[in-house]
């Protein structure tokens, strides 16, 4: 017998409670489907920290990327993308294909973005219209200072747009403190729900924006949604994802229950045991600022091991799914998921596989030499 485990950092455990949430199916147009969408939008302003208005579209989260371009712009807009990896380049992408004038400032992968670069962009380019970063860069482990960008770029009339996609309800983010006018989230990740939403919370500097920018858009449109949303009770435009809805109704609620300072606290926790793990291996981190990777653990592969061959191993032998590197990273690293619905045995029982990958595959581990470093660290805790 063999249990899966999914261990990636996205999409992630799906706690029973939030599972079985969706096997009801209810009308849209009903008062029922009016109070979810309420508790439903206020548990978001929750995990955003915001009092900004809240957009749900049914997409993935890139459909929120999108939506955020698509908005706040109009062609030939120039905007600043601070990119160090995957999603980085797919804020790059969007923007260049909707045609807005994109000064890119880009890192090596595994480096974080230098908020004076920020400082140094701004003031060489005043007519800058927006400022894209990505919060956790999940193809690297990175996670941004959001909070040093927003400092810098709230002096600016920029628009200050987030990819928290992974970094949501993983890592601190706090939208309105930190100045961002455009948050971008996903269901998939920290919030512990299926694949399917995806979450954009919307300052007012960001509304005005919305109200002159010239980009086509039809279904992701924001003032179609604020429209409907501000009914009584709020309804959507078009028919919503309902069962996600429910599902990430009892998300939200656990993560009201647990508080957001623990859920974070939680996350970090995990992320240093899983480290602490990860070196007592001999193993070397990918992200250079380590400290501040708590939603995923990006490991580089040991000479002479393709990092596919480990996570391929770990799927077909031990049910264990962990995501390996992405684009140029692929084969290079792997990546450990604590994101969302983790315990201390998830962390355990991934370090334990590793353990057992690598020795499989010929790297020399002495068998709960990780398990043992990161569960004494969890004890502590
Ligand atoms: C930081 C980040 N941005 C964007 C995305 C894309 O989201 P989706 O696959 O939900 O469209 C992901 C997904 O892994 C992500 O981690």
């Amino acid at each position: 017998m063999k249990k899966d485990y999914i261990f990636t950092p996205g999409p992630t455990p799906v706690p029973h409670s939030v599972s079985v949430a969706q096997s009801k199916m209810i009308h849209h147009r009903s008062a029922d489907f009016g109070e979810l969408f309420s508790r439903v939008l206020d548990g978001l302003k929750y995990a955003f920290q915001t009092q900004n208005d809240i957009v749900v579209f049914a997409s993935s989260g890139t459909g929120g990327l999108e939506a955020a371009v698509a908005n706040c712009f109009s062609p030939g807009d120039k905007v600043a993308v601070f990119n160090g990896g995957k999603f980085g380049e797919r804020f790059v992408e969007i923007a260049s294909f909707f045609g807005l004038d994109v000064i890119q400032v880009a890192y090596n992968w595994g480096e974080s973005a230098n908020p004076s670069d920020c400082e140094r962009v701004l003031s060489e380019n005043p007519d800058i219209k927006g400022v894209m970063l990505t919060h956790s860069e999940t193809s690297t482990g990175v996670v941004n200072d959001v909070e040093a960008f927003g400092r810098i770029v709230r002096q600016t009339p920029a628009l200050f747009v987030v990819d928290t996609i992974s970094g949501l309800c993983a890592a601190p983010f706090k939208t309105d403190e930190w100045g961002v006018d455009i948050a971008v989230g996903g269901s998939q990740k920290g919030l512990m729900t299926p694949p399917g939403l995806a979450f954009v919370a919307v300052s007012e500097k960001a509304w005005k924006a919305v109200e002159t920018a010239r980009l086509p858009r039809y279904y992701f449109c924001f003032k179609a949604a604020r429209k409907s949303f501000s009914k009584t009770p709020p309804q959507t435009p078009y028919t919503p994802a309902i069962t996600l809805l429910q599902a990430l109704d009892v998300a939200l609620k656990m993560i009201k229950d647990e508080g957001l300072e623990n859920v974070w606290a939680r996350h970090e926790l995990f992320a240093r045991a899983t480290r602490a793990g990860v070196k007592a291996l001999g193993l070397e981190l990918f992200a250079k600022d380590s400290s501040r990777a708590s939603v995923v653990t990006s490991v580089i592969s040991p000479d002479g091991i393709n990092s596919g061959d480990l996570v391929r191993l770990l799927r077909s032998k031990y049910g264990i799914f962990i995501a390996g590197g992405q684009s140029k990273l692929k084969g290079k690293i792997f990546r450990l998921g604590h994101v969302g619905y983790f315990d201390r045995y998830d962390i355990i029982v991934q370090l334990a596989a590793v353990e057992f990958g690598l020795k499989e595959l010929g790297f020399p581990v002495e068998l709960g030499t990780g398990v043992s470093s990161a569960m004494k660290i969890l004890y502590e805790e």
